[in-house]
C-alpha cells in the first residue's frame, strides 16, 4: 500500500501542495485529473524522487521513500514524465536498456535473458521495432513518447507514475497502449497512477479519479461519482454534457 501523510510544498513561489491523507491499494489503478498548474505532475515529481525537499511522509509498505536509495526506488517506481522531449541523444534500444541498470549489481553488470526479453516486450507492445537504431533527435514527439512508456515498462517495478503519457500519442496507439498498459497491470498486480486531460480516457481506464486543483485533492472517488456537469463547471469552469459510454456504461462528457 502507498500511504501519503501530512505531505507539504511550495516551491517558494505562490503554489502550494498540501495532501494531508491518501492511500492506495496495491494493484490499483487511479487516474489524476485537474486544471494547469494544480500540482499534478508536482506530486509526481515528489513521489518519483525528484522533488525531494518537502515535509511529511510518503510510505510504500510502510517504508519511508525518502530513506530508500535511489537505486533501489527505481526497482519499485518507474515514471513517464509529462515532459520528456529533450532529455537523451542515444538510439531507441540504449534508452530502453537503461531502464535494466536498477537491477545491475557491482558484480555483474551484463544483461541477462531476463533483461534482454523484456526490453524486446516493451519495444514490441510500443510499436518501435523499427525505430531501434534510430536516435532519439530524429524520433517524432509521439515516438519520443513511445520510448518513455517502453522505458518505463522494462523497468519492470510493482509502481507506475503516467504523467499525460498519451499526450503525444494518435488515438491508435492511445488505445492500444491503454488496453496494454491495462492488461499488463491487472496480469501482474501493478499499481498505476496516471495523470490525464482527457476526462473520458480517465473515465474508461480507471475505477478512481481524484481531482486536484489549487494544490489540494478536491475529490476523490469513481468516474460515476466525480464525472458530473456540476463537478466539471466547478473544477474545470466549462459547461459541458454528460453522456454514459454505450458499451462500458462509465460516463463520457461531451463539450456544449
Ligand atoms: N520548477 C518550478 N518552479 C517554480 N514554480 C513551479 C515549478 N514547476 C511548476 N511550478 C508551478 O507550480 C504549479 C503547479 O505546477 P504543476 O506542474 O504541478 O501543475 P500541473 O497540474 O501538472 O499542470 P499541467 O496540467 O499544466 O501539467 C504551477 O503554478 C507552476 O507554475
Ligand atoms: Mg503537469
Amino acid at each position: 500500500m502507498i500511504k501519503i501523510s501530512d505531505l507539504n510544498f511550495t516551491y517558494g513561489n505562490n503554489f502550494k501542495l498540501n495532501i494531508n491523507n491518501l492511500e492506495i491499494n496495491n494493484g490499483e489503478n487511479l487516474s489524476i485529473i485537474g486544471p494547469n498548474g494544480s500540482g499534478k505532475s508536482t506530486l509526481i515529481k515528489i513521489f518519483s524522487g525528484i522533488i525531494n525537499y518537502y515535509s511529511g511522509k510518503i510510505e510504500i509498505e510502510n517504508n519511508d521513500i525518502s530513506k530508500i536509495s535511489k537505486k533501489k526506488l527505481s526497482r519499485i517506481i518507474s515514471t513517464v514524465p509529462q515532459d520528456f522531449t529533450t532529455i537523451y541523444d542515444y538510439n531507441t534500444e540504449n534508452i530502453i536498456e537503461t531502464s535494466r541498470y536498477p537491477y545491475t549489481s557491482f558484480f555483474n553488470l551484463s544483461e541477462n535473458k531476463e533483461d534482454r526479453d523484456i526490453i524486446d516486450y516493451a519495444i514490441k507492445i510500443t510499436d518501435l521495432e523499427r525505430y531501434r537504431k534510430k536516435y532519439y533527435s530524429e524520433l517524432s514527439g509521439g515516438e519520443k513518447q513511445r520510448v518513455m512508456i517502453a522505458r518505463a515498462i522494462a523497468q519492470d517495478t510493482e509502481i507506475m507514475l503516467l504523467d499525460e503519457f498519451t499526450s503525444h500519442l494518435d488515438p491508435g496507439h492511445t488505445q492500444n497502449l491503454m488496453k496494454i498498459i491495462q492488461n499488463y497491470c491487472i496480469n501482474k498486480n501493478k499499481t498505476v497512477i496516471s495523470v490525464f486531460h482527457d476526462i473520458n480516457l480517465a473515465s474508461l481506464y480507471s475505477k478512481r479519479i481524484l481531482v486536484m486543483k489549487d494544490g489540494e485533492i478536491k475529490l476523490d472517488g469513481t468516474p460515476y461519482e466525480i464525472i458530473t456537469r456540476k463537478n466539471i463547471e466547478e473544477i474545470y469552469g466549462f459547461d459541458c454534457t454528460v453522456i454514459s459510454h454505450p458499451i462500458y456504461k462509465v460516463p463520457q462528457i461531451i463539450f456544449n
